[in-house]
């Protein structure tokens, strides 16, 4: 990599996310046009700030109507493989498994964020991320008829798939009841009208008693609910280590939940990965590791897992810095990669096959095997092949470079939160539009 091309990907590609900034560059023309920063806001003026965001209001829901056609385009691409124009226009743009209701998730937004009523602060990433999240649940809860999509999707929410950390609680937290974590009350009223819950997290354990460490207030709440029936109870799993350990709850289980063999539930693509080969690929990462801490001189101890690599800082009160982090993400990534073709193992090294996952964890930079893209998949086929349409995954980190979540996009529809409150929202949004 040259240092130009090092400077643009760092700067750019790993830390944006192409779409957004896409959909905000529209955005930034009639938010410049229509805008009247001179204008002092007082009674006086109302009335021309109240045109301004009329107007400003009419032309964002354009745009975002004109994106809407872009995507279903893009859909109808999909089914004969054929580039689509959105894919021209944003290269790096991934499946969609459903059409958006861009412009209706717009005018939703905008009724509680005013954005066209700002005159300072043009349509930022946020709006765009939310009014994106919107688009999604009505898409998936309350699809309109289009009659240029293609393809015939059958709507509802059928499972629902969850990050942990910063998702479900706050980074390295749990959760302790359903008075301290709104977000248990929620996932009970999901599971009690069918729609399965899978926890896809990257922390990695096979015993049931470290995941009842981190969801007690969740799994208790569950066993003594007297409303849920016990198949419901059971609709709610756990997928560690990105897709590597599956349990199930179970109320008579010592801590709810019940570990289930690999040989049971497998997707047809993880047959094919034998141990030697896993560790192999551990082996690189564990020493791209060490060289990390040697170069950048990390306060940082390395941890070996069953299946899985990371560091963490050694000092508690000593934090890594983003920089560190985000760093040593790129340089496992690096020497992974340049090992798949190492002189001395054939044309391809063995562990060349085998799917990996390295994310910036907020404190810590893990390596593990597999992806959430085939833990979601594992949750689909354990409950029988629920379709990417209607299963939505949420998460915190969408970013292409040093996030987990990101992977999610090819097996599901997704929606990007930013924090355990933001989750809340959003559940209470499709709540909502389930009993309208
Ligand atoms: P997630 O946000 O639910 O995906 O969890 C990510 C966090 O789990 C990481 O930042 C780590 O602190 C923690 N963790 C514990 N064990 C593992 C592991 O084996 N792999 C990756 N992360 C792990
Ligand atoms: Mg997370």
């Amino acid at each position: 990599m040259t240092t130009r091309y090092r400077v643009e990907y760092a700067l750019k590609t790993h830390r944006r996310d192409q779409l957004i900034e896409w959909i905000k560059g529209l955005l930034a023309v009639p938010f410049v046009l229509n805008s009247q920063p001179a204008v002092e806001h007082d009674d006086k003026n109302a009335h021309s700030l109240d045109t301004m965001a009329r107007s400003a209001r009419q032309r964002y829901a354009e745009i975002f109507r004109d994106v809407e056609d872009l995507i279903l385009d893009q859909i109808n691409h999909q089914e004969t493989s054929t580039r689509s124009k959105l894919s021209m226009l944003v290269p790096t743009i991934s499946t969609f498994f459903t059409p958006l209701a861009l412009e209706d998730a717009f005018r939703h937004q905008d009724s509680i964020r005013a954005i066209s009523s700002r005159r300072f602060v043009a349509p930022s990433f946020n709006d765009i991320r939310l009014i994106l999240n919107t688009a999604q649940i009505l898409a998936i809860v309350q699809p309109k008829p289009y009659r240029t999509l293609k393809t015939k999707l059958q709507p509802g929410l059928d499972l629902l798939t969850f990050d942990g950390d910063v998702t479900l609680y706050e980074d390295g937290a749990s959760l302790h009841s359903p008075e301290s974590d709104p977000v248990i009350t929620r996932l009970l009223y999901f599971l009690s009208r069918g729609v399965r819950i899978g926890i896809v997290t990257a922390a990695g354990y096979t015993q049931p008693e470290h995941y009842f460490n981190r969801l007690s207030g969740l799994l208790l709440a569950v066993k003594s609910s007297q409303e849920l029936k016990r198949e419901q109870k059971e609709n709610l799993i756990i997928m560690g280590g990105e897709s590597n350990f599956l349990l199930v709850f179970d109320e008579s289980a010592e801590h709810c939940l019940r570990y289930i063999h690999r040989r049971e539930w497998i997707l047809d693509a993880m047959k094919g990965w034998n141990e030697p080969a896993i560790q192999a690929l551990l082996d690189v990462a564990e020493s791209a590791f060490h060289s990390c801490i040697r170069t950048l001189h990390l306060q940082a101890k390395v941890l070996r897992k069953e299946r899985a690599v990371g560091i963490y800082a050694a000092d508690q009160s000593q934090k890594l810095t983003r920089e560190q982090l985000e760093e040593t993400v790129l340089v496992v990534q690096q020497v992974l990669e340049a090992s798949f073709n190492e002189p001395g193992h054939g044309n391809k090294a063995a562990h060349a096959d085998i799917p990996f996952t390295v994310f910036n964890g907020g404190a810590d930079v893990f390596l593990d095997i597999g992806d959430k893209s085939l833990g979601v998949q594992a949750c689909q086929k354990w409950f029988g092949g629920i379709p990417p349409s209607n299963t939505l995954h949420v998460g915190d980190q969408f970013l292409s470079g040093g996030g987990n979540d990101f992977k999610a996009r090819s097996a599901c529809c997704c929606a990007w939160i930013a924090s355990p409150v933001e989750t809340v929202a959003l559940l209470d949004e499709i709540i909502q539009l389930h009993k309208s």
